[in-house]
């Protein structure tokens, strides 16, 4: 049996009442809180910044994982530390010294990331598997939420989960964008390890009976 964690994406969440969602998240059998940091940049969308983060870092009770969608990103790494991340996940299309990133996300103790676009092949990282310790599979273009699931990601996670095997590494897959009941199961057969999930949970009736049917179905 697996323990596929389940990471509300907060970007759905009602920011006039964020305590409310927080506590809803903390209440439930999710395991992280997945946060979208977007600069209007990298992507076409801006979300929400340091301020927020700080504000959700002081009542949430689980593994923060921060995906920043940002260019740079090398800026912020120490910022993000202190505002509470635990996992920091950078864009593979936003580095140009990826190996260096990642080395100084792991020197302020947080777990390092790296997100992939769908055009992007997971044989890009090869050579520097060992250093990830989450790779994060974008299974819609980044930007916005509420966007219909690519279905060629289930390919991307088998080969990605055949890569990570063939270099006796330990990083973890995480899927990203239109995760639903419809997915879930599929996604953590073919390999995945983390779910985020953002309208799915969020537009739900019952967020938190939502959350435990994720978790139920990819046992
Ligand atoms: C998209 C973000 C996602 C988003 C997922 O750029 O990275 O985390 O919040 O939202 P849903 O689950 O609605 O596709
Ligand atoms: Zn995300």
């Amino acid at each position: 049996m697996k323990n596929t964690l389940i990471a509300p994406s907060i970007l759905a969440a009602d920011f006039a009442n964020l305590q409310r969602d927080i506590e809803m998240i903390n209440a439930s059998e999710a395991d992280w809180f997945h946060i979208d940091i977007m600069d209007g940049v990298f992507v076409p969308n801006i979300s929400f910044g340091m301020p927020v983060l700080d504000a959700i870092n002081k009542h949430a009770k689980k593994t923060i994982d921060v995906h920043l969608m940002i260019v740079d990103p090398d800026r912020y790494i120490t910022t993000f530390k202190k505002l509470g991340a635990d996992v920091l996940t950078v864009h593979y299309e936003a580095c140009t010294h990826l190996h260096r990133t990642l080395q100084a996300i792991k020197a302020e103790g947080m777990k390092a990331g790296v997100a992939l676009n769908p055009h992007t092949n997971v044989d890009l990282l090869e050579d520097v598997i060992q250093d990830i310790e989450l790779v994060c599979i974008m299974s819609v273009n980044p930007g916005f939420g509420g966007q219909s699931f690519i279905e060629n990601t289930y390919a991307k996670v088998e080969k990605l989960k055949a890569l990570i095997n063939r270099k006796n590494a330990s990083t973890l897959i995480e899927i990203d964008g239109g995760v639903t009941n419809k997915n879930a199961k599929q996604l953590a057969d073919a390999g995945a390890d983390v779910l985020v999930a953002g309208s799915y949970v969020f537009g739900a009736q019952d967020p938190i009976a939502t959350i435990t049917d994720l978790k139920q179905i990819t046992k």
